[in-house]
């Protein structure tokens, strides 16, 4: 299996249309530093998101609502520079969009001059009008529906939408609206997250543009995953999230080596010492 993908040629926002109507799957993983973001792009990979994800599974906090611009605009500058062919994405934290479709475009402004090519944000039918904002000023837009994160408290919780049938945020009806609004307003693609896979089904054959789904099925156009669920990392495990390898227990087993060989005077030995 080759390591590089210097036969791909740079990934760019009219790609995903185009490969959404050849049926071409496409893969998008989360990064938030330098060298993940490298190994990420040279593996192959279609897009790297920079998610608010970072402030679950870099700083710690249990829901996306405390990370801010400045950090954000932080992890797309690291990841922009590792970037070969990938797509980069920078994700709108919470607070950073909602307040105006004006400042949604500082915003994003300020993503794109750290080195994102597109942004993402959550919400659909009432962010119509930020998305067509944002698309004016030639910034292509990832929507995000289903479940949204930054919706944490409304939902309850990390909670499977569109279940209920309705138009209320979350039910069934209301979620296929907001596909169909993100499409409307411009944007380039749509994230389904946690939603039953039925309904990414209809979204994926109703939207003219790419769904790229995580916890939402089979029949999205591409997938996204969490880098850090992907290499095992975390010691949460959710249903949706595949567990590719596991670098958790390597990475204890090495550290615990570590601590072994320095503390019985074994590490640094010749091979690693200057003369
Ligand atoms: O922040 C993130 O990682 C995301 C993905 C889960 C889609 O929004």
């Amino acid at each position: 299996m080759s390591t590089t993908n210097d036969d791909r040629r740079k990934v760019t926002v009219p790609d995903l249309g185009r490969w959404k109507s050849q049926g071409r799957r496409m893969t998008m993983i989360t990064a938030y530093d330098f060298t993940f973001a490298r190994l990420v792009d040279l593996a192959g990979i279609d897009m790297i998101l920079v998610g608010d994800s970072v402030g679950m599974v870099v700083q710690g906090t249990d829901n996306t609502l405390a990370v801010d611009l400045q950090e954000m605009a932080y992890h797309v500058r690291c990841v922009a520079r590792a970037r070969t062919k990938a797509l980069v994405i920078g994700d709108l934290p919470f607070g950073s969009y909602q307040v105006s479709p004006e400042q949604a475009v500082h915003s994003s402004i300020e993503l794109m001059k750290n080195g994102a090519q597109c942004v993402k944000l959550e919400g659909g039918v009432h962010m119509a009008e930020t998305i067509a904002a944002i698309t004016r000023v030639d910034i292509p837009v990832i929507g995000h529906i289903g479940l949204t994160p930054q919706s944490f408290h409304r939902m309850g919780g990390f909670r499977i939408q569109g279940r209920s049938e309705g138009m209320e945020a979350g039910g069934r009806e209301r979620i296929l609206e907001d596909a169909h609004a993100v499409e409307q307003a411009g944007a380039c693609a749509v994230v389904l997250e946690g939603m039953p896979m039925e309904l990414a089904k209809e979204i994926t054959e109703k939207v003219s543009i790419p769904t790229i789904g995580i916890g939402a099925g089979i029949h999205c156009d591409g997938q996204v995953l969490v880098l850090h669920d992907v290499l095992g990392l975390c010691d949460s495990k959710y249903r949706f999230a595949k567990h590719y390898t596991d670098i958790r227990t390597p990475t204890i087993e090495a550290t615990r080596s570590f601590i072994r060989d320095v503390q019985s005077g074994i590490f640094p030995d010749d091979e690693h010492t200057f003369h």
